[in-house]
Parts: C-alpha cells; sequence; structure tokens
C-alpha cells in the first residue's frame, strides 16, 4: 500500500437513494479492514464545510443495510459552488488529517469533487447514488434498482383501480432529465404509453395511439410520463387535453413523487452498493483519484469524473420497441 492515505472521508450527496447505507457501510468496513480510519461527513458538502464529522467505526453502520435514506444525511450545497467555501472546506479536511474522500452521490455530486480536487489535490472517488439512473459510464446506479420496484408496485395497484372503472390513468414518475425509470418500469407494469423526456412523442401521435388501442378493445389505459417529459411537463393539462380530444374515457393522475426515494434497498441495490464501496476504498489505496466506480457488464470499471458528467446518456431503442410492441 502507499504510505499516502490514512484517514478517509465518506459523506452523501445530492438526492437519497435506497442503499446510500450500504455503500457507507462497506466503505467503513473496507476502511476498517485496510486499517485505515475512517470519518462520516454529514449532510454532504455542506458538512465538510461545517466540520460535521464523526469518527465510524464497524460497529457504527450497524443494522443499516436494510434501511432506505442515508444515515449520513444529504444536501445539495450552494456554498460549495464558490471557491470561499471550498476552501473552507479543503482547511477542514487538513485539520482533522482528512487524505481522500468516497462522494456518494449523482452528477452534481461528482461535479463538485472533480473541481475540489483539481483544486486542492485532494485523492477522491465516487459512487453513483442516484434514482435516476442518468450517470454516464456505468450501467446501473445505486437506488434506481428500488425505484424501480416501488413504481412498479404502485401501478400494479393502479390498474385494479384503473380496470375496475374503465379509466385512463396518467402517472408521473422521477427522472428530471433522464426516462430510465419510465421506461422500465413501464415495460415492467405494461403501460399503453410512455412519455419519456428523450423522445418527444407529440400530443397528437398521443392521442392517435390511445384511440387505436381503445378500439383494439382496450377498456383502460396506463400512461407512465417521466416528471421531465416535454408533453407532460405539467401533467394536470395533458390530462384536461386527453379529456377534451379523447372520448370515452375518465382521465385520473396520480404523481408518485418522493415516494419512489424512500424504502428498503432491494437485494440488488445492496449488493451493487457494497461492491462498489470496497472497490472505492480498493481505488484510494491504488492511488486512483477523480474517478467514479462504475458497473459495465457485471464487472466493476473506473471512470474519470470528467466523463460521467457528459450530457445525456443514449437512449435504448430496443426497450423503446419492446415498449411499442408489448403494449398492442
Ligand atoms: O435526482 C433524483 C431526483 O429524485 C430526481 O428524480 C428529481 O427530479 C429530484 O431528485 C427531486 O429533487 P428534490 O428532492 O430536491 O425535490
Amino acid at each position: 500500500m502507499e504510505k499516502g492515505i490514512r484517514k478517509i472521508g465518506v459523506l452523501t450527496s445530492g438526492g437519497d437513494a435506497p442503499g446510500m447505507n450500504a455503500a457507507i457501510r462497506a466503505v467503513v468496513r473496507a476502511s476498517v479492514y485496510h486499517k485505515l480510519e475512517c470519518i462520516g461527513i454529514y449532510r454532504g458538502y455542506e458538512g465538510l464545510i461545517e466540520e460535521d464529522f464523526k469518527n465510524l467505526n464497524a460497529r457504527s453502520v450497524k443494522n443499516i443495510i436494510n434501511r432506505g435514506g442515508t444515515l449520513l444525511k444529504s444536501a445539495r450545497s450552494k456554498e460549495f459552488f464558490l471557491k470561499e467555501g471550498r476552501l473552507k472546506a479543503y482547511n477542514n479536511l487538513k485539520n482533522e488529517g482528512i487524505d481522500a474522500l468516497v462522494t456518494i452521490g449523482g452528477d452534481g455530486t461528482f461535479a463538485g469533487a472533480s473541481v475540489f480536487s483539481n483544486e486542492f489535490d485532494i485523492p477522491i472517488i465516487g459512487i453513483p447514488g442516484t434514482i435516476d439512473n442518468d450517470i454516464n459510464g456505468t450501467d446501473f446506479t445505486i437506488g434506481y434498482d428500488t425505484a424501480l420496484n416501488t413504481v412498479v408496485e404502485a401501478i400494479d395497484k393502479i390498474r385494479d383501480t384503473a380496470n375496475s372503472h374503465n379509466r385512463l390513468f396518467l402517472v408521473e414518475v422521477m427522472g428530471r432529465d433522464a426516462g430510465d425509470i419510465a421506461l422500465n418500469a413501464g415495460i415492467g407494469a405494461g403501460a399503453e404509453e410512455i412519455l419519456i423526456p428523450e423522445q418527444d412523442m407529440g400530443r397528437l401521435r398521443l392521442i392517435e395511439s390511445l384511440k387505436k388501442s381503445k378500439k383494439s378493445g382496450k377498456t383502460s389505459s396506463i400512461i407512465v410520463v417521466s416528471e421531465g417529459d416535454q408533453i407532460g411537463k405539467n401533467i394536470f393539462k395533458l390530462a384536461s387535453y386527453i379529456e377534451d380530444n379523447l372520448t370515452g374515457y375518465e382521465v385520473r393522475v396520480t404523481v408518485l413523487g418522493h415516494i419512489q426515494r424512500g424504502g428498503s434497498p432491494s437485494c440488488f441495490d445492496r449488493v451493487l452498493a457494497s461492491r462498489l464501496g470496497v472497490k472505492a476504498v480498493d481505488a484510494l489505496i491504488d492511488n486512483q483519484k477523480n474517478m467514479m466506480i462504475g458497473i459495465r457488464h457485471n464487472k466493476l470499471i473506473y471512470v474519470p469524473f470528467i466523463e460521467t458528467l457528459k450530457t445525456s446518456k443514449e437512449l435504448d431503442l430496443e426497450l423503446i420497441r419492446v415498449a411499442d410492441i408489448t403494449s398492442l
């Protein structure tokens, strides 16, 4: 092992995601395993600036693998965008003797980490944690699988009532810039239509498609709308538009909201988080910096922060085709 690193700081930042606790646990226990100290930094970069630190040992992270949210709490820090804020953060790290950081979060977290690491030469390794699954360079992010299961379970329930009343439901799911949740949960829940930000279907085509499916004998419909979708931008307006242009259906709206961010993580997310956490500590010991640990074809890989920040992942056309065919 390189002599450099003795004390690792770990933080969670941005929107919380189920499985973040499992990742914290893995980072702490991997640090203990390698005889390194581990410091928990509370409230993300806010806590770094305000020196909100706590020593963590193997027992500090007991009984959290099954819990949603994040033990370390999370925040979206405005002060960290400013040079003065980052300087305070750096001085606090030095005072505490923290040599390196593991940051768990999404693209905003990595953007901050990248600037900070370059400015002060602090080794930082990122772990992708967001329900949106919108980070370049990794097939999956922590929390995404759990969120999908939450959405599918909710839509299954909505389907029961939609079917009983011959209604059309618009179900809004999270995903500010990415349609991954809408597309995959939509297929999993058997939705008639899926509206995502990456593809503008247009209102006219939507109505045509709904008319066609009604003609084919369907008596109820589920439309999954990603919150970032252009035509679904205001889902209540879209509901009125559909009611005005399509006869025979009563329309109802359900916004799933933050329910998608909570809950006990799925086994997939727990295992993913554990693997990424252990690998993040390995990476720091291996003198890696400015990298995210990603997963590609079930193998852990290093992805430079700069690569993770590229805008929008490619749309999976095969999934779109599957959605079209299976909703006939
Ligand atoms: O990035 C995760 C996410 O849940 C997005 O899907 C959503 O748009 C956003 O966070 C909501 O953020 P907040 O909890 O700050 O309202």
